[in-house]
């Protein structure tokens, strides 16, 4: 934190301030998720904590640095796992680079959360390669500035019906007062908002995840855009690793690539984050985020007629494209 801080002009030291001080109040239950409310752009509803302000700064004013990473995901898809795959891939073998890329508050990377001044501490971070992470829908993001940079997307995607309960538990645990109403924490109900849109995922009302895909599978043949599969991942996660750097293109040797995938494996990233070993981590621990990991839970949550009309649904949205999900692996 201090090599991070160190870098940043004093008159812009108070905006890490806040970040860190962010974390703090998250980490120590204090922070009055309560207090926050839903804002809106080109008719979508952000959730709390996400700002319209911050994504509307980052599409008109802020100038994306020189081959920018955006990691493009709906929540509960592994974003932040991908995020550590990418961070370690670029800032891994190196010892100060490694340890300021983890003191950068989540906030900070998250391109839409907290106000949009935080976006001006991005040029004076000290690394040489920059990650945000994202759920926005495509049409919130500049994608033509991005690619004047060099810029690279990885857009990750997750069967519906994992991250639909991966959703659901997040959510449960949380405070989100000011959405309560529809963030039900019974689950037939939560499934049945949550698959009519009524979450504000920044979603429009009536849409939720499937939208989000096929905007962003719009961009899918764009030679700076990658598809990145969850399943995938839990499948085969070297060869994926090796594919996002190919990607990314970062040199990278298999043994390099196997190191990556051990200690970003659930297991060792779950202890990661109970030791708070980076600002990531302490934020991950806190909100529970490191559940399960595992493909098909959703079996255990989701009833046959549950089933069948998430089924139906994706295929009314998704069947004309060539999306296509696994389930169980
Ligand atoms: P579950 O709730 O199904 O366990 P996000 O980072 O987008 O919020 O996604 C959270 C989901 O990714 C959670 O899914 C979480 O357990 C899973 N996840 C996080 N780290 C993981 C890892 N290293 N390996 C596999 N899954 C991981």
């Amino acid at each position: 934190m201090n090599q991070l801080f160190a870098s940043i002009p004093n008159n812009k030291k108070i905006i890490v301030q806040e970040l860190t001080a962010l974390v703090e109040k998250i980490v120590q239950q204090t922070f009055d998720f309560g207090a926050l409310t839903c804002s809106e752009w080109k008719g979508y509803k952000f959730i709390p904590l996400f700002e319209a302000d911050t994504a509307k700064r980052a599409y008109d004013n802020y100038e994306f640095e020189e081959n920018t990473v955006l990691l493009a995901s709906f929540p509960k898809t592994g974003t932040n796992w991908t995020a550590e795959i990418i961070r370690q891939i670029f800032y891994g073998q190196d010892e100060k680079l490694d340890a300021i890329s983890k003191s950068i508050p989540p906030a900070l990377s998250v391109l839409e959360i907290w106000k949009a001044e935080k976006l001006d501490l991005m040029e004076h971070l000290p690394l040489p390669r920059k990650l945000f992470v994202t759920h926005l829908p495509a049409e919130l993001i500049n994608i033509d500035k991005l690619k004047k940079k060099n810029g690279k997307v990885v857009v990750l995607v997750r069967n519906p019906k994992d991250q639909a309960v991966s959703w659901y538990h997040f959510s449960k645990n949380h405070h989100f007062d000011s959405v309560r109403d529809v963030l039900s924490s019974d689950w037939n109900q939560f499934f049945s908002d949550y698959v009519q849109g009524k979450h504000p995922l920044i979603t429009k009302p009536g849409e939720w995840y499937p939208e989000f895909l096929l905007e962003w599978n719009k961009h899918k043949d764009g030679s700076n855009v990658m598809f990145l599969i969850f399943e995938n991942m839990k499948k085969d996660i070297k060869r994926e690793i090796q594919r996002l750097a190919t990607f990314l293109e970062v040199d990278i040797t298999d043994k390099r690539v196997a190191a990556i995938a051990e200690s970003t494996s659930f297991g060792a990233m779950k202890k990661d984050a109970e030791l708070g070993v980076s600002e990531f981590a302490k934020v991950q621990n806190i909100m529970t985020m490191m559940r399960k990991g595992q493909v098909g839970g959703w079996k255990e949550t989701f009833t046959v007629a549950q089933s069948e009309l998430m089924d139906k649904i994706i295929e009314e949205k998704l069947g004309h494209t060539d999306i296509k999900f696994t389930y169980m692996l």
